[in-house]
């Protein structure tokens, strides 16, 4: 009886061994686990048989039970340690990159030269303590011209040709309207610069084009001079061209007094890159400010005009044209 025991003990080691050794996946492996040494496993059956023995026998028999089942936790212990690590092997060598594989073409966006202007200015005003504003294409003549100082029989409307709506609207003509929609919503101090789209009813050319950028300076505070905007542009103007020579030269604006149009040498030739003046008094009262407590400045240029000098196009159409050839080089 015993040694029918031991030997079915034996044989149970042996070919547990030999099973696990063959055993070639980790889920393999655990099903030989539960097989032999689980609950329900193969040397818990044999052991059961145990209770018929003598009690002399016992011990010895469950010496050699305990060197069974070692062995076979040992083995399985091996034989899983040896699986993981060919796993992870395997798992290495299918995952390896080929860094000498040629790349895949991904054609790579890029600013447009309008926007690469906006862009420039932003973080030149930005860095002077400004913020960006915007306001609608879409105007009422009251915006656009009759609180910037420009009353319906002013002469000054006839300067800019204006797209009317059926409405009695208009297409703003320029973003001097922004101006009066900002002061309307915020109290002075103000720095603000506002870009947008204006619409004129001009015969499309060379340097002419109905629907064109703009971008609208304006600072209302206790105390600023001309030479605040004179400083200011002159900032602005170098940072954005260079260190060139600027002038500025007296003009006429309903909505500035004093105004002005400020030139700048380029190559040799005086070009007039932007308008500019005091804020007029009558401009401060239509939005409610007090002309004898604030003063301030505002200015306005084209973007087109700065992005065709700065990048020598001679055809403001190209800037509209979409045409990759033009694109690619900015
Ligand atoms: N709105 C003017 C235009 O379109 C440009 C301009 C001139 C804007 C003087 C200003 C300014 O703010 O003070 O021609």
């Amino acid at each position: 009886m015993t040694s029918n025991l031991e030997a079915q003990l034996l044989a149970l080691q042996q070919e547990g061994e030999q099973a696990i050794a063959a055993a070639d996946t980790l889920e393999g492996l655990e099903e030989l686990r539960v097989s032999y040494l689980g609950k329900k496993g193969q040397l818990g059956a044999l052991l059961r048989s145990m209770g018929q023995m003598s009690a002399e026998e016992r011990p010895k028999i469950g010496a050699i039970a305990n060197t069974v089942k070692e062995s076979l936790q040992t083995s399985l212990d091996k034989q899983r340690a040896a699986l993981e690590a060919a796993k992870i092997q395997a798992q290495l060598e299918a995952e390896t990159l080929d860094v000498t594989m040629p790349g895949i073409f991904r054609p790579q966006g890029r600013i447009h030269p309008l926007n690469g202007i906006i862009d420039q200015a932003f973080d030149i005003f930005v860095g002077m303590g400004y913020t960006v504003a915007q306001g609608p294409e879409m105007e009422t003549d009251y915006y656009n011209f009759e609180a910037l100082n420009t009353p319906p029989d002013h002469p000054a409307r006839d300067m800019q040709d204006t797209f009317y709506l059926p409405d009695g609207n208009l297409l703003r003509t320029h973003t001097s309207s922004v101006q009066i929609r900002y002061m309307e919503k915020e109290e002075p101090p103000i720095r603000v610069v506002a870009p947008g789209r204006v619409y004129r009813r001009d015969n499309v050319d060379a340097t002419h084009s109905a629907v064109f950028h703009q971008i609208e300076l304006l600072a209302i505070d206790e105390g600023l001079t001309f030479t605040d905007l004179k400083g200011t542009i002159k900032m602005f103007l170098q940072a954005m061209f260079g260190d060139l020579p600027i002038r500025f030269r007296a003009s006429y604006f309903p909505f500035t007094e004093p105004s002005a149009e400020v030139d700048l040498q380029w190559n040799g030739r005086w070009l007039e890159v932007m308008g500019c003046g005091m804020v007029d008094p009558n401009v401060m009262k239509s939005v409610g400010y007090d002309p004898e407590i604030y003063t301030g400045f505002a200015a306005g240029f084209g973007v087109e005009r700065f992005a065709m000098v700065l990048h020598q196009i001679d055809d403001i159409r190209r800037l509209y044209a979409s045409d990759l050839r033009f694109l690619r080089q900015f």
